[in-house]
């Protein structure tokens, strides 16, 4: 029967460590020493010097070793160079002094030792263990241990291998700490508040939201199919970009429009709570019924001191100048000139199992007279997330996508396109984006 309560006493031990006799007005200079950092005894609860029984003068400083030839070499060189007695001095130890490796070392049976879980994932105050079937009988333990020694932890959950299939969120059990599941996660200079066991959140995909963030452009309106709770959408607001951001899950929804008022990026974001094929077909038509304010590239400081400079010395008028600023003298700096932004420049499509099948819905979707005029200069750029069993050869699963693409929208893609490959998500399953640039055919097509 496998232990399921932590009994902290049995990690009380009486421990002889190393300890050196200096003068009483010399402690200062040991503590502060850079050569000792490290070495010297802290813990929680230890005193680092005691009084030298031998010499009311005197004071034992100790260390977290049990003897001379257990310190580092600077250490040791230190004490050389002060020529001090060493010695030995008994201390307690507790719970508190030993690390998570030690105690779950001390807990779990021998051969479960290579590989026990002491690290852990962590979203906001959240740590998140994904155990394996032979330490589920040890889980309390390793819960306790991990939220004893992480100071930052306040709850520790195992994630269970049922995943929800629609809203892809995962089914949790607490194994110590409150259970309190809303979080606060920082990422991308934004906050992300949202509930962990009713909304999709991987920090994981880090490296994918910024990767594509960096790909738009201040003055971008992006349109995100599948938001979550906002990973792609508030950053690129905050970015500048006007933002459409949709999720069906009503939990994802609320959390996703709260983080917008919390993110302040309300005048560039908007939220909406409907399946993905609905968002697609109505999402032109939305950004050009009602357009993202203008964009007004940030002057820097240097410019703006120019601008004034030139302002104050006075000058002739600026024909180009636009009605605000008549009078405005002539300025040798271009001001920039604000840009309408009525069109999308990006879909983003991250529901990597089913994303591909969503693309039927771009057909027809600028078949409106004013929108086919809108769009004639550029495309749209969609970003669709998928999963590939071809892992072995990218030629092969770039092939497999493409085609998989292809067959949904119904048109062969001609134009570049772009792979990438996000993450290896199991053995046999790779997760990739592809990027492509929306097919005119598509587009445009009669329904
Ligand atoms: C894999 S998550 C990605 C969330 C977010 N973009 C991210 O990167 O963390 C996919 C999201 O799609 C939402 N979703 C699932 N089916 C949907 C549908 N038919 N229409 C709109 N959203 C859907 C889920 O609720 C989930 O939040």
């Amino acid at each position: 029967m496998a232990q399921q309560t932590l009994n902290r006493d049995a990690f009380n031990k009486r421990a002889s460590v190393l300890a050196v006799s200096i003068p009483a007005e010399k402690v200062s200079l040991f503590l502060k020493s850079q050569e000792l950092k490290g070495s010297i005894i802290n813990i929680p609860k230890t005193k680092s010097v005691v009084r030298d029984p031998s010499s009311p003068d005197k004071r034992l400083v100790l260390f977290r070793v049990p003897e001379l030839a257990d310190l580092c070499e600077p250490a040791q060189s230190f004490l050389k160079l002060h020529d001090v007695a060493t010695t030995t001095h008994d201390i307690d130890l507790d719970y508190n002094f030993w690390n998570a490796d030690e105690i779950l070392g001390a807990v779990l049976p021998e051969e479960l030792l290579n590989g026990a879980p002491s690290g852990f994932a962590a979203t906001g105050h959240i740590a998140h263990l994904n155990l394996n079937d032979e330490y589920l009988p040890y889980k309390y333990i390793i819960g306790q241990v991990i939220l004893d020694k992480n100071k930052g932890v306040k709850t520790v959950v195992n994630k269970l291998n049922s995943i929800d299939t629609k809203f892809r969120f995962f089914k949790m059990e607490l194994l110590a700490g409150e259970p309190n599941y809303v979080v606060e996660h920082h990422e991308s200079s934004c906050v992300f508040t949202f509930d962990f066991t009713q909304v999709y959140w991987n920090s994981r995909l880090h490296t994918e939201h910024d990767r594509l963030v960096q790909l738009f452009s201040p003055d971008d309106v992006i349109v995100d199919v599948f938001a979550g709770v906002g990973p792609f959408a508030l950053p690129a607001a905050k970015k500048g970009c006007g933002v459409l951001a949709n999720d069906l899950n009503p939990e994802s929804y609320k959390w996703l429009s709260r983080n917008i008022g919390t993110n302040k990026v309300q005048h560039l974001a908007r939220s909406f709570e409907e399946d993905g094929r609905d968002f697609i077909k109505a999402a032109a038509g939305r950004v050009w019924g009602d357009p993202f304010p203008e964009f007004t590239p940030k002057i820097s400081k240097s410019q703006a001191k120019k601008e004034k400079r030139v302002l104050v010395s006075g000058g002739s008028r600026d024909p180009t100048l636009t009605s605000a600023s008549e009078s405005a003298p002539v300025s040798s700096v271009p001001v920039p000139q604000p840009k309408s932004r009525r069109q999308i420049s990006h879909f983003v499509m991250n529901l990597p199992d089913s994303a591909i099948e969503f693309l039927d819905a771009f057909r027809g979707i600028l078949v409106e007279p004013e929108l086919r005029g809108a769009y004639e200069g550029k495309m749209p750029m969609v970003h669709c997330h998928c999963f590939t069993r071809e892992v072995e050869d990218q030629t092969r699963a770039e092939r497999d996508i493409k085609q998989r693409v292809e067959e949904k929208l119904g048109h062969a893609l001609t134009d570049s396109m772009a792979f990438h490959l996000v993450r290896s998500v199991a053995p046999g399953k790779d997760m990739y984006c592809i990027s492509f640039r929306l097919p005119r055919d598509v587009a445009f097509a009669k329904q």
